[in-house]
């Protein structure tokens, strides 16, 4: 079936998570991507904002067709020439057609030419009510809202996770989601290790999307952290927006003997958490996708001269290209490793990488293409970015 994302802030990152995981993506005008997929989970994908699907008939035919009752209804406009003003008479034009016909509606007002995902989600638009739609038009083409990304649970698991860290970095889930997405499509029940787990936001994220979690720092206090905050989210389901697929996936790995602390849950064998220096850790089998942020270095608020540049360089470069070596005689061919390095801001504005592509190549990994031009995930003049490199053991 043919579906269309609207895509969020950092697109290039966002299509680059919709390629990983299905079929025929095109981007169809700025901000919007279409793609085939048998199904989409909108709670899985941490880049796209809304998925909609293409209209069978006429957009008033369609409206007519809902259930009995009074109906809300948004209208967001990607064409070209577009503003809210031609966006609203769209929609009141509907409406007047529809009452005409008896039909009580009320039209969802936007600042602009397309409704912004808070005030769809908001207004209930996400299209599990069957009389509250938001339809997208595009050039003369029409589409149904069918998913809204839940801005809000992601802020409520990001913000109430007991165990915090603001050195550490804040990893947003939602990037989480995009770094598992771009291992490209895992099993239920796949083992992800994150072996620069910190306060565990990807393991979180993980066990959210029905994978298993092993993640491994090397400092006693993240291991802490990160099983304190699994532990939470195991007890807390109530609070997550997907508390009903949060369910124990099949339990009966063989990790037994491993050097990990396994927690005393329910849910005990779907997360491990241990201590270990990613460059000479010796994980336990099996891993079928290795997704992370590694280490940044120092959180820098200003652009750093170039010696301190040259210095954060060799040390993150290390740390990175040890783990791979390390990693490389662990992991079978073909198992996706997903890594978010950190790249500087520079005076001229562009990022500084830590230029270490050719290594990691010559490691026994394949680099994707979109990681050698770079993909870059950072807010606006963000010192220290994340650049995604999407590896695939050779
Ligand atoms: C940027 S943080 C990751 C934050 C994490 N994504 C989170 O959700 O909190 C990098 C982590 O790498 C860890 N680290 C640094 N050097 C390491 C090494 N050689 N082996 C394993 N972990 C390391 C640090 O302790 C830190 O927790």
């Amino acid at each position: 079936m043919k579906y269309l994302a609207i895509l969020g802030r950092q697109p290039e990152i966002s299509i680059a998570e919709l390629e990983a995981l299905y079929v025929d993506v095109l981007r169809q005008a700025p901000g919007l991507a279409s793609f085939v997929a048998d199904s989409v989970d909108i709670d899985k994908l941490g880049g796209s904002l809304k998925i909609a699907k293409a209209l069978d008939r006429k957009p008033l035919e369609y409206l007519q067709s809902l259930p009995e009752g009074k109906i809300t209804i948004g209208v967001s406009d990607y064409s070209e020439k577009a503003s809210r003003k031609t966006t609203l008479d769209e929609a009141l034009k509907l409406k007047k057609i529809l009452v005409r016909h008896g039909r009580s509606v009320r039209v969802v007002e936007s600042k602009d030419a397309v409704l912004s995902t808070a005030t769809s989600l908001h207004n209930g638009l996400s299209g599990k009510n069957d009389r509250k739609v938001e339809l997208i038009k595009v050039g003369n083409s029409w589409y149904k809202v069918i998913g809204i990304q839940d801005i809000d649970a992601y802020a409520r698991r990001d913000q109430a996770r007991p165990a915090r860290d603001a050195k550490v970095g804040m990893l947003p889930p939602k990037l989480a989601q995009i770094l598992i997405n771009l291992c490209g499509p895992l099993k239920v029940g796949a083992t992800i290790l994150d072996p620069f787990c910190g306060t565990g936001v990807l393991l979180q994220e993980a066990l959210l999307m029905r994978y298993r979690a092993y993640g491994t720092d090397i400092s006693e206090r993240m291991v802490e952290y990160s099983e304190k905050n699994l532990k939470w989210l195991m007890k807390s389901k109530s609070i997550h927006s997907r508390a009903a697929s949060l369910a124990p996936v099949a339990t009966g790995l063989a990790r037994s003997s491993s050097p990990c602390q396994a927690p005393d849950s329910l849910e005990s064998n779907t997360f491990w958490i241990s201590r270990g220096d990613a460059t000479s850790f010796q994980w336990v089998q099996p891993i079928d996708a290795v997704a992370c942020e590694g280490y940044l270095g120092k959180p820098f608020s200003q652009i750093p001269s170039d010696m301190e540049l040259k210095k954060q360089k060799q040390e993150c470069g290390a740390i990175i290209l040890g783990f791979l070596k390390n990693l490389a005689s662990q992991i079978k061919e073909g198992i996706p490793v997903v890594i978010a390095a950190p790249a500087w801001l520079r005076q001229d504005g562009a990022y500084e990488r830590l230029e270490i592509l050719d290594e990691i190549d010559k490691l026994g990994y394949n680099v994707n293409n979109k990681s050698r031009k770079g993909l870059f995930y950072h807010r606006e003049k963000q010192v220290v970015a994340r650049d995604i490199l999407i590896l695939r053991k050779k």
